[in-house]
């Protein structure tokens, strides 16, 4: 069966050491229970390394927010699949919203990214969603079925399986404003069906689909009640251990 999982998206947010003092607090925080989830955080590449170094990794996971679409080479500033892998990192935040808003990120190269962090074995957590006016004007269902096409869908069945998918609604995301439970659920039961039909019942049943958007403890509980909710990507209430573990608690 599909786990359930909470995972934290930093973003640009810690400097080193408030960021490995807080992995440390969250990895503290988990010491003295088991939750009914996996956690993982995702933080900046210059935290990586140090910050695997003080975690328990049977605990808690560490990804990275990002990685480069090219094996490795002269492309100034970037950070391949392979050293996200070699920090320790076993998880990739891949198609964030604002990767594809701000940094220009196609289904294209994002193909490419999800390619290169499997070969990594890194899990790609991958992102889709809509923006306000898609939502609005009722597109959304299939505005997120073609990202899932586009992106995804000339993998195999065993690669697929590999993948997490984190549904955000752009217009949830830092905004306070998150989208009801209905809302992710009506989302995440049709994000199932999409991949049933490609990849088969079992694949769509195995597939861990998490919720991203202002999620925070006081809502994480009624969200994640629903059946095809497995869990958030959460941004801003990552960076507090004690918000973070409050909506892990949510499970
Ligand atoms: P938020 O961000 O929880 O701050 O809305 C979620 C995300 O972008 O992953």
């Amino acid at each position: 069966m599909r786990k359930n999982i909470v995972a934290g998206n930093w973003k640009m947010n810690t400097t080193l050491a408030e960021g490995v003092k807080l992995a440390k607090d969250v990895n503290e925080a988990l010491k003295g229970f088991t939750p009914n989830c996996d956690v993982v955080i995702a933080v900046p590449f210059t935290h990586l390394a140090s910050v695997n170094a003080v975690i328990d990794s049977s605990k808690l996971g560490l990804g990275a927010e990002n990685c480069a679409d090219h094996v490795k080479g002269a492309y100034t500033g970037e950070v391949s699949a392979a050293m996200v892998a070699s920090t320790g990192a076993t998880y990739v935040i891949l198609g964030h919203s604002e990767r594809r808003q701000y940094y220009g990120e196609t289904s294209e190269i994002l193909k490419t990214k999800v390619a290169l962090a499997l070969e990594n074995n890194l899990t790609p957590i991958f992102c889709i969603g809509e923006v306000l006016e898609e939502r609005e004007n009722g597109s959304y269902l299939e505005v997120v079925k073609k990202q899932i096409e586009d992106a995804l869908f000339e993998m195999s069945a065993a690669d697929f399986s590999k993948l997490i998918l984190a549904y955000e609604p752009v217009w949830a995301i830092g905004t306070g404003k998150t989208a009801t439970d209905d809302q992710a659920e009506e989302m995440h039961a049709f994000i199932r069906k999409v991949i049933a039909d490609k990849y088969g019942a079992e694949v769509a049943e195995n597939t861990s689909i998490l919720y991203g958007g202002s999620c925070k403890p006081s809502n994480a509980p009624q969200l994640f009640a629903k059946p095809n909710v497995d869990g958030g990507l959460i941004g801003g209430a990552s960076l507090d251990a004690e918000s973070f573990m409050g909506i892990v608690k949510a499970f």
